[in-house]
């Protein structure tokens, strides 16, 4: 059994200044932003503090360690075989796909995501103006899964690329590896380029299997450039740092045409804390997933008991839940009524795809008592 992770305090959280805990005044309790709630890997802090003492806060070089630690990582999580020479840096994933996708699409061109998802997949099509194709998960009760045949019209109507979300936020949706192949084989089939942003993959639980996109098939390889980060799973996101990964020599070829700045925008910290992450992170990994798998439960019980109208399905990973909360009537916007009337900040759904304004999403990478007061806060609301 991994040890179990304890949450910083409330007060000592409120001293933090990341946007989760700089973005509202003390008196509303935060679950947005997906940020954890827990101290860092030890092996981290003492590879930061290292850097501090040495005065070694320069630029980004070459960062050997990192690729060589991710390709260990990938190998020994999810069996999944890549040479340390196919993984490129980049500042952050956000950044990195931005790239990928200058580096294969013009203006105008059509990008498909499928909603609702993670919102800044809109801000990064908006940013480098590519036109967005809609193509909705498909919902069975509350699981969310892939739309095979709404994804192949799409491709056949002329999408150049597809960014997936694999394993899905907000929905906690891990695909399998024959829906990873489908795509694969359709994206062959019609020329589509497969961006797969993993950067959840390693908070996946127990009870589901995480397939990467590249390891999928050889098709999937030929097809897909996958961007990720230890940012979310280790809590890192501030100290910028991600990984693009590609298998396929024409793909590579293209990837090598990016700027070099694409590299150098990424933080000494962040490329140091990744490596380390990935070589020395498991044990506190476990530790956060079996905290994390205790918190997803405990969501379940607290929403059964005290407001069974919200409808959630427990996520095969991370530490977000999509909550339909529709059936309480709270009008247009419902995470505003929480925020004005409990005090209690949520996503709101509609910034995950137009159709989706009756959700919320809360993250329950924090403290049972956070969790708990969240509940109530919502029970006071109504
Ligand atoms: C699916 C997904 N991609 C990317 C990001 C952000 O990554 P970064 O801060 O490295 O751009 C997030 C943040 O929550 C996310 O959920």
């Amino acid at each position: 059994m991994s040890e179990k992770v304890i949450a910083d305090s409330l007060a000592q959280l409120q001293k933090r200044s990341s946007s989760k805990w700089r973005f509202y005044p003390s008196d509303i309790l935060p679950l947005p932003v997906a940020e954890m709630d827990f101290q860092i890997a030890e092996p981290i802090k003492a590879a930061l503090h290292d850097l501090v003492e040495r005065s070694d806060t320069g630029y980004l070089g070459p960062i050997p360690e990192l690729k060589e630690n991710f390709a260990g990582f990938a190998n020994r999580k999810w069996n999944w075989n890549l040479d340390p020479e196919q993984v490129r840096i980049a500042c952050d994933v956000g950044v990195g796909v931005i790239e990928v996708l200058r580096t294969f699409m013009s203006v105008g061109d059509k990008l498909m995501i499928n909603t609702p998802v993670y919102n800044n997949f809109f801000t990064w099509i908006n940013e480098i103006k590519l036109t967005k194709v809609e193509v909705p998960l498909k919902r069975e009760g509350m699981h969310f899964t892939l739309d095979l045949l709404g994804i192949e019209a799409a491709y056949k109507a002329g999408v150049k690329a597809h960014l997936l979300c694999n394993p899905h936020n907000p929905v906690g949706t891990v695909y399998t590896k024959l829906e990873l192949m489908q795509i694969a084989e359709l994206a062959d089939k019609y020329k589509v380029i497969v961006i797969s942003d993993e950067i959840h993959a390693p908070l996946t639980f127990s009870d589901s299997t995480f397939t990467p996109f590249l390891a999928a098939s050889d098709i999937s390889k030929k097809v897909g450039i996958t961007v990720t980060s230890a940012s979310k799973a280790f809590n890192l996101a501030g100290l910028k740092c991600a990984t693009i990964v590609a298998q396929d020599p024409k793909l590579n070829a293209m990837l090598d045409t990016m700027p070099e700045s694409v590299h150098f925008r990424a933080s000494l910290f962040g490329a140091i804390a990744d490596a380390v992450a990935y070589k020395s992170g498991d044990e506190w990994l476990d530790g956060i997933i079996a905290t994390l798998d205790d918190n997803r439960r405990l969501l379940a019980d607290l929403l059964a008991a005290k407001v069974p109208a919200i409808k959630y399905r427990i996520p095969d990973c991370s530490y977000l839940a999509w909550l339909d909360v529709s059936e309480l009537n709270l009008g247009e916007n419902p995470a505003a009524h929480f925020l004005e009337k409990g005090k209690v900040a949520f996503n709101p759904g509609h910034t995950y795809g137009a159709d989706y304004s009756q959700f919320i999403r809360l993250n329950f990478g924090t403290s049972p008592e956070i969790i708990t007061d969240s509940i109530g806060r919502i029970l006071n609301s109504l």
